[in-house]
């Protein structure tokens, strides 16, 4: 069962996404080339301790995953998907980096994603961070009372497919709130129509993941857990915390 959020609660989770939103933004400020990854994962945990806010992902330990979550942010750099550990990798011009971010506030949950390039950045990675953050904003779009999960995904989907990304099928988004992970999930690829109806006061993280060349494979790293292309091939990652109501789709991960 999916939680349905008051107005409320709605209103304390945009808190949350709020300094969710202040530690991107940071972290990004802070990306160059030469950075190291732990250098942002410093640059997050202080952002969130500073506004009172409990990083939401160390620690955090899912049955698919050998270890607890070790850092603050997921890095993922390049041909990294997502779930990228934040380590000692320092930036190299053209890199493509995407930046995952979570934290609870007052008990209430945010997640969020960006994707930047440093230095020089190559074209068609220009492009694929576009498609994402495109595919997002039509995901958000979708996000209305009557319309159903199925009309997201379709949303996400169709053009990602049609420009020839790859998606990755099996992963997604997911409903959020008192805990980072809430039903239901939610496809990055789908038919219009299906899954549950959206209701006012759902509150998902809506996460495209697009890949340059179309395929949807993935490896695990031996960490246990970034999320890799075989091929090498570079992907981009974004993704808002939205909430549904009477209004149409409210991002609670805005500055
Ligand atoms: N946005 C990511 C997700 O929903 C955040 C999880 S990162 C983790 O999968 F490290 F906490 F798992
Ligand atoms: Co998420």
């Amino acid at each position: 069962m999916s939680q349905i959020k008051s107005v409320e609660e709605i209103a304390a989770m945009r808190e949350a996404g709020r300094v969710v939103a202040q530690a991107l933004a940071a972290v990004k400020a802070h990306a160059e080339v030469g950075t190291a990854l732990t250098e942002l994962d410093d640059v997050a945990a202080t952002v969130f301790s500073g506004a009172g806010a409990v990083p939401a992902f160390l620690g955090y330990h899912p049955r698919w995953a050998p270890v607890p979550y070790p850092g603050v942010i997921c890095a993922s750099v390049n041909d990294a998907i997502v779930h990228g550990i934040a380590n000692g990798l320092r930036l190299a011009d053209g890199d493509v980096v995407s930046i995952d971010a979570g934290a609870f506030l007052d008990g209430w949950c945010a997640d969020s994603a960006i994707s930047f390039t440093v230095g020089t950045p190559r074209p068609e990675d220009v492009a694929l961070i576009e498609a994402t953050e495109a595919a997002l904003a039509r995901g958000i779009a979708a996000a209305r009372p009557g319309n159903t999960i199925g009309d997201i995904s379709h949303a996400i989907g169709r053009d990602a497919r049609r420009a020839g990304y790859g998606i990755l099928a099996g992963h997604g988004g997911h409903g959020i709130g008192r805990a980072m992970h809430e039903e239901p999930h939610v496809p990055n690829d789908g038919l219009p129509g299906r899954g549950i109806k959206l209701a006012e006061g759902l509150v998902i993280a809506i996460e495209p993941m697009l890949i340059l060349g179309g395929r949807d494979e993935y490896t695990h790293d031996a960490d246990g857990w970034t999320l890799r292309t075989p091929s090498g091939r570079r992907a981009a990652h974004a993704e808002h915390t939205v909430a549904v109501t009477a209004e149409g789709p409210l991002v609670l991960t805005l500055p």
